[in-house]
């Protein structure tokens, strides 16, 4: 990631892309809305002209299920952040934020406090491109940190973070860009950090079978997985940012245990297709399930 020729934000852009495509659907066909996404994604006054369809069955024609993919991952952090608001936690930290704007578009509590962490060009170019007076946008803090070299606590706290408050801290779709070591050691940061306070987390990690036999990680049926597999690591690569890390589940649970999380949900596209796509009518077939990534949640309690 600290390849300068590079805007590193390449993925970051890819996200949002498929954030903008799912909110051209028609709103009872959409499974999120974004209307904010549009700002973040080179070339989106084309992809409005050519609409939610045509923008899909081109996605398809890269990778059945990969817009799905994300978009259900977008979808179950939504629902979690939200119903966690409803229950009162009082800090949301985003690590690895890029150009998500669940801070701005859902609907959260005015007393929830949010903090976004990424790289600082990363950040410069969001609130460049963000309209101003985007909503609660005064809720929302900045925290600017290379996990591969700074110390996220000490940033967090720099910034106003309230340790003893109870947070949920979410790391979407990045763990496979950072070494393993970094995301141990930040999630040990953050366990030593709050150890007086309730903490829930997400955190998404690609399935080392991605690499390792990439058909266990698709639907029965599904055609050319290998290539697949390959199209999409060479895709992040291509913009700077190589997937370097894969986990198994053990590790993951270990991982979180080391750290005093247990985890209570871990969910794939699989186990999202019939929550989100089918109640709007767009359900994937079995052949074209695209189980590389895992949505885990994982708590710490104080006793
Ligand atoms: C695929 S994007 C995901 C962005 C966002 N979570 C989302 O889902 O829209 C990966 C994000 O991780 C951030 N990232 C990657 N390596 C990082 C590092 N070493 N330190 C801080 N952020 C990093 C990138 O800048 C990028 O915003």
């Amino acid at each position: 990631m600290s390849d300068t020729i590079f805007r590193k934000d390449g993925t970051a852009q890819g996200v949002a892309k498929q954030r903008l495509i799912e909110s051209l659907a028609k709103p009872d066909k959409r499974v999120i809305f974004d209307p904010l996404a549009k700002n973040f994604v080179l070339g989106s006054a084309i992809m409005k002209l050519m609409g939610h369809k045509l923008n899909v069955w081109l996605s398809k024609k890269l990778a059945p299920g990969f817009h799905e993919h994300l978009i259900a991952r977008t979808r179950f952090i939504d629902d979690f952040i939200e119903q966690s608001s409803d229950e009162g936690i009082e800090q949301y930290v985003i690590l690895g934020a890029g150009y998500d704007l669940r801070g701005h578009r859902l609907k959260l509590s005015p007393k929830l406090k949010i903090f976004e962490v990424d790289q600082v060009e990363v950040q410069d170019r969001k609130r460049s491109k963000l309209p101003m007076n985007s909503p609660n946008s005064e809720n929302i803090t900045y925290v600017s940190v290379d996990f591969n070299q700074q110390s996220l606590s000490e940033q967090l706290l720099k910034a106003g973070f309230d340790k003893n408050k109870t947070t949920v801290f979410t790391l979407e779709g990045v763990t496979q860009y950072i070494s393993k070591e970094a995301v141990i050691s930040t999630l040990g940061e953050l366990s030593t950090l709050t150890q007086n306070a309730n903490i829930t987390l997400y955190l998404s990690y690609v399935d080392v079978l991605f690499n390792e036999n990439p058909t266990a990680c698709f639907g029965a049926g599904y055609l050319n997985t290998e290539k697949i597999a390959n199209r999409i690591k060479n895709m992040s690569a291509k913009v700077g940012e190589p997937w370097i890390s894969f986990y198994s589940a053990q590790e993951v649970s270990n991982m979180l245990v080391n750290c005093g999380f247990s985890i209570t949900t871990n969910k794939t596209l699989e186990d999202l297709n019939q929550l989100y796509f089918s109640p709007v009518g767009r359900a994937l077939a079995e052949e074209h399930i695209f189980n590389l990534e895992h949505s885990v949640i994982a708590k710490k309690v104080v006793i």
